[in-house]
C-alpha cells in the first residue's frame, strides 16, 4: 500500500558524488525516490546512478529535460534505457514527433542492471520488472515559469492569460505521444487526472511546505513560482511529489521528509 514517503522524490541537487551519498544515506527509508538533475549527472556521469542504488532501493528518477531533433533525443534515449533508471524527462516544448521518438527510443529493454524494485504506489506501477519499460514524463512548464515569463518567451497572449491551457495543450501531446505522464505544479494536476485519467502520472515540483516557506517566498525571491504545499498536491492527485530545498535545507533533513510524508498521510487516510 503507499505510504505518505513513497509520494516523495528527492532533487539530488548536489555537485557531487559525496553530497549526492550523504543525502541518499540520510533519506534512504524515508522518500520514494531520488531524482538526479543536470548538476549531478553532468558532474558525475552514469556512475553515480551505480552509486546511488548501491545505497538504496528507492527509485531513480533521471531528470535530462531532453529537447533536441527527434532522432537525437531517440539515440539518447536507447542509451538512458540502459541505466536502469525508473523515470527519465523531456520537455514538451519540441514536436509530437520528438515526444514519440523519445518514448520509442526508452522502449529499448533494460539490460541486466537495469531491475528496479521501485513501487510509485499501489495501483500505478512505475517500473518493476526485467519487462518493464523506462517511463518518459514530459515536462509541462517549469514551475519558475509564471505568465511574465511565458509573455517574454513570445507565446499567443491566450497562453499569457490562461497558462493551465498551455499546460493542457501539452500535456495533450505527452498523452498521445505515449509518454508515461508529466511534470506540472499543483495547480495543474487535478485538469491532468480529471482529462488522461489515473494511470497518466502526475509528478509535481515546485512544493514548499508550510513550515519551509519563509522570507524568501514571501519577498518573492524564491525562484519557484507556482507553488503548493505537499498535502494539496496530493490532494489534487500528485502521484509524486519533487521536493528539493525544503528537505536539503531543513536543519534535519530526515525529520523534514517524515515531516513531509506525516502531513500526506494524515490529510488522507494513505495508510
Ligand atoms: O524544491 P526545490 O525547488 O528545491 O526543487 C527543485 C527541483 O525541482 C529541481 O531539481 C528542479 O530541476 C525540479 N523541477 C522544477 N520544475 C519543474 C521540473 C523540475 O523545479 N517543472
Amino acid at each position: 500500500m503507499k505510504r505518505g514517503k513513497d509520494y516523495i522524490v528527492f532533487a539530488l541537487d548536489v555537485s557531487s558524488a559525496g553530497e549526492a551519498e550523504k543525502y541518499v544515506k540520510i533519506l534512504n527509508g524515508k522518500v520514494g525516490m531520488f531524482k538526479i538533475g543536470l548538476e549531478l549527472f553532468i558532474k558525475m556521469g552514469p556512475d553515480i546512478i551505480r552509486r546511488v542504488k548501491n545505497l538504496t532501493d528507492a527509485g531513480i528518477f533521471l531528470d535530462l529535460k531532453l529537447h533536441d531533433i527527434s532522432e537525437t533525443v531517440k539515440r539518447a534515449m536507447e542509451q538512458v534505457a540502459q541505466l536502469g533508471v525508473d523515470l527519465v524527462t523531456v520537455h514538451l516544448s519540441s514536436s509530437p514527433k520528438m515526444l514519440e521518438m523519445a518514448v520509442q527510443g526508452a522502449a529499448k529493454s533494460y539490460g541486466e542492471k537495469g531491475v528496479s524494485q521501485f513501487n510509485c504506489c499501489s495501483d500505478v506501477s512505475v517500473s518493476k520488472s526485467m519487462d518493464s519499460q523506462l517511463g518518459v514524463l514530459g515536462v509541462t512548464l517549469l514551475t519558475d515559469h509564471d505568465a511574465s515569463v511565458i509573455e517574454s518567451c513570445g507565446f499567443r497572449d491566450i497562453y499569457v492569460q490562461d497558462i493551465q491551457a498551455l499546460v493542457m495543450k501539452r500535456a495533450e501531446i505527452a498523452y498521445f505521444a505515449g509518454c508515461r505522464g508529466v511534470v506540472c505544479s499543483g495547480q495543474e494536476v487535478q485538469l491532468i487526472k480529471a482529462k488522461f485519467g489515473k494511470e497518466f502520472l502526475a509528478v509535481t515540483p515546485g512544493i514548499r511546505p508550510v513550515w519551509s516557506i519563509d522570507k524568501e517566498i514571501l519577498d518573492k525571491s524564491d525562484d519557484q513560482k507556482r507553488i503548493t504545499t505537499p498535502s494539496m498536491a496530493v490532494k489534487a492527485g500528485a502521484d509524486l511529489i519533487v521536493v528539493g530545498r525544503p528537505i536539503k535545507r531543513a536543519k534535519d533533513p530526515a525529520l523534514a521528509a517524515e515531516k513531509i510524508a506525516d502531513e500526506i498521510e494524515m490529510n488522507f487516510s494513505v495508510i
